[in-house]
Parts: structure tokens; C-alpha cells; sequence
């Protein structure tokens, strides 16, 4: 085979084709990664999950040492903010990952092609790179362009005054007033590093509440938190202008019902409504590869585009647009090419808002299961009652497990509280397992540990919890 000959040619470098280059590489395959972004690792590494945990992570120990060290008994002189400190230091971590990716390319022997890919012909990729173009054949194709920022109609991201979260990641000052549009995902985890770090933060949302697709319990409480730390909401309301100019922004707002609108002056806006599936310049109609009315990418079950030889993995696909979803799909994908049973669970995909407390969700909320007429049970648990979140002064939010009323299966599971994150990888398993809650409320879990709270909501399933 000739060097510009591959089993598998992958055009993205994100979580989907960067993991399904490993994968297929581990299980035989020759394979090619084509990314044009310059370094690996998609939005995640570059401008997303990385990078806003890095500055989430900066940002809570900033707001600890100015609020919280006191009541441990730590006094500090004073408190100060270096924020190219600070943004030097997701820089840094950035950096880092994504080198380390290149070296799993080398270890793993996928060759990385740096470049814009375009879909030529089944079989045939072509890509622009720094040199010049270039064609290489691949018996299949994987699609894993990932998702780009949705735009606000009439509204100009310039990424300096109206920024998406690009922009919003890179702030050379900390704004006086940061106005975010969109309560979703990354509205209140941005919100909550720029209001830490001392900007008054208002968000605008189209709907009734904050992050409208969870349990609506879970909405409403977090709202409330967030509230509390400082954030201020504006639901049921749309922006319809923004006009940036020298001294700031000035949004025209109104109800999202209708009615009169007001002015809102800010210094920076976030636009955070979403992201759309990114097929710029990929060839896609030169080839027919169908496309659904909103541009995703349309695949069957096991990820095969209406093309042959043609597949798609990954935020372009739809579905929930998180990383580790994009990752399940690259290695299912790569096991289906070399011939093995590729698979992803839908269910029980997590899903965590990494604010502080965080939110943690997995499989049905309450609404969606009362929508399907499932009959269920609730255990809830909250914080307040464990220990060990008492000992760590950090006791705001609860566990809450849904479980079939006839059954006691897990359906699924949402947690406000510290960790909330890494608590539910637990119910996650205990889903794939298709455990019961009561299997959960007799496993043995450390004391003193977050972990309790789970056990004690599984516990409260049946009505038996111990500390509450
Ligand atoms: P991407 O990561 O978007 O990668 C696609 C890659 O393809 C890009 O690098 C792009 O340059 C490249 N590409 C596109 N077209 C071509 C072409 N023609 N030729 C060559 N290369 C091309 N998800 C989580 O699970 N957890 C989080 O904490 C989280 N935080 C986020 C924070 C922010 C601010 C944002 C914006 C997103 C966040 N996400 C998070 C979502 C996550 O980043 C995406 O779900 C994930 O990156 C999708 O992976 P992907 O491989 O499908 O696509
Ligand atoms: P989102 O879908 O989470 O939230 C967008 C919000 O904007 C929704 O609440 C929506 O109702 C609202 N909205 C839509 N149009 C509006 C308008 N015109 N005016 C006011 N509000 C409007 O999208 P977001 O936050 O942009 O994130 C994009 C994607 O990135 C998400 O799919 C998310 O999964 C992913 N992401 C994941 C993270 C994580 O896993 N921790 C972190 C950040 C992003």
C-alpha cells in the first residue's frame, strides 16, 4: 500500500476523529487524520471543555481565597487578580493536551495530515494543507467535523465587544457588565468565571428558565444558586439588537411573548444559543451526502451515510453535542470497519454543567418520563445530610434517582452538588448494568464520602434512607 493509501481517513482532529483514529489504528487499520485547525483535539481541547474548565477551575479558587479561606482559618493579606496569570495558565494546559495528542498519533502510528479535507469521491479525499494540495485514497471515509458556534440574527460576533465562546475564553479584562444571551451550558459556566472574577453577569433566556432541557427540579434550584452567588436572569425574553460601539453594547431586549422592549447597556456580550453542524467546504453536495433540514449529517445505526464507504461521527451527526458522546461513536465506528460490534448506549450518555455547585444528569428526567407514562419512583438526597459535604462546607443541592415504580431500574439520575460530575460516572454504570436502585442502595460506599449521598438516594427509592 502506498503512503497516500489508508483503510481509514478521518477529517476532523476533535474528541470523534481523534479517537477514532486511535481506535482503528489499535485495531489494525492504516489510517490519516487530516485537521485544519493547526493543532488536535477539535473544539474540545482548543476552544471548549478544556479550556473553560481551565478558567472554571482558576476562577473558583480565586472566589474561595477572596470568600471561603477565611471561615477555614486561613487568612490571606489580601487577594489579587492576575488575569494574564491566569489565561497564560489555560494556555499552558491547552497547549499541553493537545501536544500530547500528536504524541498518541505517533505512538499509535496515525498520520496526521494538516490541512482543510474535501470529499473528492468515495474513496478519494482531497486536502489543502500548507504545501499545497494533495490527493489520498481511503477505503472509508469518517465525517467528524464537528459543530460551530450558532449565530444570533442581526447580531455581529466580533469576538471583541459581542463575543461567542471563543471570545469569551480569551478576554483581555474583566468586563464591568457581561451580558450572556442563552441560559444553556456554556452561559452559566462562562457567566460564572467572568462573575467570579468580578463582572456583574446578566442572563438573557428565550425560555422560562435556566438550562430548560434538565429535570426542571434541577433547573429551578440551580437558578437559584446561581442567583445567589450573583447572577442575574432575564427569562422569557429576547435580544433583538445589538449594537456595539466604542463605549460598549447597547441590546435591545423584549418579552419573548411580544411587548415593549428596553435598552441594556453592557461592555461585553456573550452569544451562547447553540452550536451547528460544521460541513464548510467538505464537499458534501459534490458527493450527496444527504443532509437533515438543519445540516446535520444524516447517518443509520451504525453511523453509515447515505454514501458508501462514507461515514459520520460526532457533533455533525447531532444528538448531544458533548465530547464524550463524539468519543463512544469514534471507537463504536472504528470497530464496526474492522469488523468487530461497535456500539453506543444513547442512555446513558451524562451529561455535567461544571459550575460550582455542578450539574450532573443521565438517562430520563422526571418530565420526560411522566411525558412517556412510565410509572417511577424518587429518591432524593440532599447534601445538606451528608458529612462529608458539611465537613467541606459545601453542602448546596441533592441527589435525586428516578427508578421504575415496578421494577426499581434505574431510569435515570440528576445531582446538583460539589463533584456532581464525577458522582454520576457511578449511575452511569450502574445503567449499563441495568441495575436496580435497591442494587446502588447495598453497595458498600467509603465514609466520610460524597458518594454517601448516592447510596442514601437509592436508599430513599424505598423509602429507607438512614441520615435523613
Ligand atoms: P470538534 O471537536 O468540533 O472537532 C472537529 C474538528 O474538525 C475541528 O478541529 C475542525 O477544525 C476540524 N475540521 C472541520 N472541517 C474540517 C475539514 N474540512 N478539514 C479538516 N478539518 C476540519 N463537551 C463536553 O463533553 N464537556 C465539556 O465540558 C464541554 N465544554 C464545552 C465548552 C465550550 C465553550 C464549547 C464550545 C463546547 C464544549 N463541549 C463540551 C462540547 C464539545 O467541545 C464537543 O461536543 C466536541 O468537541 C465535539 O467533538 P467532535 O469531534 O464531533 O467535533
Ligand atoms: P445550549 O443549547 O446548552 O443553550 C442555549 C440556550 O440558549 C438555551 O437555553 C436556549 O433556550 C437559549 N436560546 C436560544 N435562542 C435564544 C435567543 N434567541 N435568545 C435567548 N436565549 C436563546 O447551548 P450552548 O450553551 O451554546 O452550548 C452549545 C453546546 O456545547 C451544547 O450542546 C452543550 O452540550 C455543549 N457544551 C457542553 C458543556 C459541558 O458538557 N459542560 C459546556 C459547554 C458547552
Amino acid at each position: 500500500m502506498s503512503a497516500e493509501s489508508f483503510d481509514v481517513v478521518i477529517i476532523g482532529g476533535g474528541p470523534g476523529g481523534y479517537v477514532a483514529a486511535i481506535r482503528a489504528a489499535q485495531l489494525g487499520l492504516t489510517v490519516a487524520c487530516v485537521e485544519k485547525r493547526g493543532s488536535l483535539g477539535g473544539t474540545c481541547l482548543n476552544v471548549g471543555c478544556i479550556p473553560s474548565k481551565a478558567l472554571l477551575q482558576s476562577s473558583h479558587k480565586y472566589e474561595e481565597a477572596r470568600h471561603d479561606f477565611a471561615q477555614h482559618g486561613v487568612k490571606l493579606g489580601g487577594v489579587d487578580l492576575d488575569l494574564a496569570a491566569l489565561m497564560g495558565r489555560k494556555d499552558k494546559v491547552v497547549s499541553g493536551l493537545t501536544k500530547g495528542i500528536e504524541s498518541l498519533f505517533k505512538k499509535n502510528k496515525v498520520t496526521y495530515l494538516i490541512g482543510a479535507g474535501r470529499i473528492a469521491a468515495p474513496g478519494g479525499v482531497v486536502v489543502a494543507g500548507p504545501d499545497g494540495e494533495r490527493t489520498i485514497a481511503a477505503k472509508s471515509i469518517i465525517i467528524a467535523t464537528g459543530s460551530d458556534v450558532t449565530p444570533l440574527p442581526g447580531i455581529t460576533i466580533d469576538e471583541q465587544r459581542i463575543v461567542s465562546s471563543t471570545g469569551a475564553l480569551a478576554l483581555a479584562a474583566v468586563p464591568k457588565h457581561l451580558v450572556v444571551i442563552g441560559a444553556g451550558v456554556i452561559g452559566l459556566e462562562l457567566g460564572s468565571v467572568w462573575r467570579r472574577l468580578g463582572a456583574e453577569v446578566t442572563v438573557i433566556e428565550f425560555l422560562d428558565r435556566a438550562l430548560p432541557p434538565f429535570d426542571a427540579e434541577v433547573s429551578k434550584q440551580m437558578q437559584r444558586i446561581l442567583q445567589k452567588q450573583g447572577l442575574a436572569f432575564k427569562l422569557s425574553a429576547k435580544v433583538t439588537k445589538a449594537v456595539a460601539g466604542e463605549a460598549g453594547v447597547t441590546l435591545t431586549v423584549e418579552p419573548a411573548a411580544g411587548g415593549p422592549a428596553e435598552e441594556i447597556a453592557a461592555d461585553v456580550v456573550l452569544v451562547a444559543i447553540g452550536r451547528k453542524p460544521y460541513t464548510e467546504g467538505l464537499g458534501l453536495d459534490a458527493v450527496g451526502v444527504a443532509l437533515s433540514p438543519k445540516g446535520f449529517v444524516i447517518v443509520d445505526g451504525h453511523f453509515a451515510t447515505n454514501v458508501p464507504g462514507v461515514y459520520a461521527i460526532g457533533d455533525v451527526i447531532g444528538g448531544a453535542m458533548l465530547a464524550h458522546k463524539a468519543e463512544e461513536e469514534g471507537i463504536a465506528i472504528a470497530e464496526i470497519l474492522a469488523g468487530q460490534h461497535g456500539h453506543v448506549n444513547y442512555e446513558a450518555i451524562p451529561g455535567v454543567v461544571y459550575t460550582w455547585p455542578e450539574v450532573a444528569t443521565v438517562g430520563k428526567s422526571e418530565e420526560e418520563l411522566k411525558k412517556a407514562g412510565i410509572a417511577y419512583k424518587v429518591g432524593k438526597f440532599p447534601f445538606m445530610a451528608n458529612s462529608r459535604a458539611r465537613a467541606n462546607d459545601d453542602a448546596d443541592g441533592f441527589v435525586k434517582i428516578l427508578a421504575d415504580a415496578t421494577t426499581d431500574r434505574v431510569l435515570g439520575a440528576h445531582i446538583i452538588g460539589p463533584s456532581a460530575g464525577d458522582l454520576i460516572a457511578e449511575i452511569v454504570l450502574a445503567m449499563e448494568f441495568g441495575a436496580a436502585a435497591e442494587d446502588i442502595a447495598r453497595t458498600c460506599h467509603a465514609h466520610p464520602g460524597l458518594g454517601e449521598a448516592v447510596k442514601e438516594a437509592a436508599l430513599a427509592v424505598d423509602g429507607r434512607a438512614i441520615h435523613i
